[in-house]
């Protein structure tokens, strides 16, 4: 491809962009192909020659775009969202273009400095504390290994990184079973081992409940293992569930444990003050994750990771070959020392033109629309009769079970409500996931797409009711 080309196909392909935003909900919102289907179209050898763009182009509308889950669709209500909006799409067609490797300022100063600022904005948009300092990771996953392995080298005087384990370490981790999975995986990846994992008892909410934080820190004490770390969830995947920060917090204060606070989703609600009671108790917890890719509008990957002691992060990561010494190290912000990997893409481009084109207002005013949506569809999933709402029912996750009888079986209703899942996920019309509370199957529907209105909403439960109703036992 000639530049000439690539001129012609950048149009092109740009005009592909807005019509598939335009017709979006034309398409199937989750991929309706079997498994192996895609691999059997494609060639099993690479071509010996070049093809042409439109061959290429051909191929990816007939063969990959059936193979594609519309999570951008305003009909997808599954998961959580990996939501985005065009200006963070132009903003990632900048950053392909560019391509630059931001490892270390010195490789990009604007990435480096447009990166401290942007977390800066995040920071005081969210209503985090001063103290913090943000740096953004790929993802959630991502964040808590870095935190995780910040606190473990700050507890054992930073002796891991320099000699190992010792086999004495014992080093005890504290969350809940609604907790993301991505904790029982940094746990494992730093090599604490999932056996030192303390799940702790929940409410009726599943909600951590404080006073069997504190018993089973003290049980772990008496059997002289070391209490060092505790992940409090604010907006577990479930359900949304909310941790008793406040209350954590002080316990975490007492026993000296480092906090880690995973906001990946119901982060974004932050933007709202009302929604603040979440973070009360901020100032005692010692790193702070977040996901815009999840519901702030910007597109996968840019996950927005605060901490409050720089010094031990980089103290943790920093590495200094001789080809990355350079003469403003320590005057500016290398990114490289803030996490795993050395390259870096520049990921607060999209961040920027997002937060700069809606506007913190307008942002909060998305968000809050996305909450009103949730919380009139869970009024309307309450006063129907057959089915049964999970409560509380936070933000914009919506739980719920269809119940139409109480003559039957938990496991036949559990089978009922897969049945009506499939049906609903197989329309291609809409596309929801499930959890499991208690045992019980529960129908889940996050209202976070960018785009999302009421309409779509609505059509979305009268499906629901109506496939519903057409299913017997
Ligand atoms: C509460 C919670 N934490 C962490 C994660 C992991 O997110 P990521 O995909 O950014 O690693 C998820 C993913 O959905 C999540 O729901």
């Amino acid at each position: 491809m000639n530049l000439q080309e690539f001129r012609k196909y950048a149009h092109r392909f740009a005009d592909w962009m807005a019509d598939y935003y335009e017709k979006i909900e034309k398409y199937p919102v989750k991929s309706q192909v079997k498994p192996g289907e895609i691999l059997s179209h494609l060639p099993d050898a690479p071509p010996q020659k070049g093809e042409s763009t439109d061959q290429i182009f051909k191929d990816f509308n007939s063969l990959i775009l059936p193979g594609m889950t519309h999570w951008q669709s305003p009909n997808y209500f599954a998961y959580f969202t990996a939501n985005t909006s065009y200006p963070s799409v132009l903003a990632e067609m900048l950053t392909a273009a560019i391509a630059a490797q931001c490892m270390i300022w010195e490789t990009s100063p604007a990435a480096a400095e447009l990166e401290e600022k942007v977390m800066n904005w995040l920071k005081k948009m969210i209503g985090l504390p001063d103290c913090f300092e943000g740096v953004i990771q790929d993802t959630a996953s991502t964040a808590f290994l870095v935190s995780l392995l910040t606190a473990r080298e700050k507890y054992t005087g930073y002796s891991v990184n320099e000699n190992g384990y010792s086999g004495n370490e014992k080093l005890r981790v504290y969350c809940s079973a609604e907790t993301h999975s991505s904790i029982e995986k940094g746990v494992k990846i730093a090599g604490l081992g999932k056996n030192n994992i303390v799940k702790v008892e929940m409410d009726p909410a599943l909600a951590i409940i404080p006073s069997r934080l504190r018993e089973a820190i003290e049980k772990d004490l008496q059997n002289g293992l070391k209490p060092f770390c505790v992940v409090a969830t604010l907006g577990t995947t479930g359900t949304l569930a909310i941790d008793p920060l406040h209350k954590i917090a002080v316990i975490c204060d007492e026993y000296k444990l480092w906090l880690h606070v995973d906001a990946a989703f119901a982060g974004t609600a932050l933007v709202l003050p009302e929604n603040r009671w979440m973070t009360i108790g901020i100032d005692h917890v010692d790193s702070f994750v977040f996901n815009p890719h999840k519901w702030m509008f910007t597109n996968f990957d840019c996950s927005a990771y605060f901490v409050r002691d720089k010094e031990a992060l980089i103290r943790t990561f920093e590495i200094l070959p001789e080809y990355l010494k350079t003469k403003t190290r320590g005057e500016v912000n290398d990114y490289r020392d803030w996490g795993i990997q050395l390259g870096r893409r520049f990921r607060a481009l999209k961040l920027w033109f997002v937060i700069r084109d809606y506007g913190v207002e307008g942002i909060a005013g998305k968000v809050d629309e996305h909450i009103e949506l949730a919380k009139e569809l869970a009024e309307k999933i309450k006063n129907t009769d057959g089915f049964v709402l999970f409560e509380p029912q936070h933000f914009n996750v919506i739980c719920f079970r269809y119940q139409p009888d109480n003559t039957h079986s938990n496991e036949e209703i559990n089978d009922l409500n897969q049945k009506l899942l499939q049906r609903l996920n197989e329309s291609g019309k809409i596309y929801l996931t499930h959890t499991r509370i208690n045992g019980l199957i529960t129908l889940r529907m996050v209202i976070a797409q960018t785009y999302v209105e009421k309409r779509h909403v609505n059509k979305a439960w009268e499906l629901i009711k109506e496939m519903a109703d057409s299913l017997r036992i």
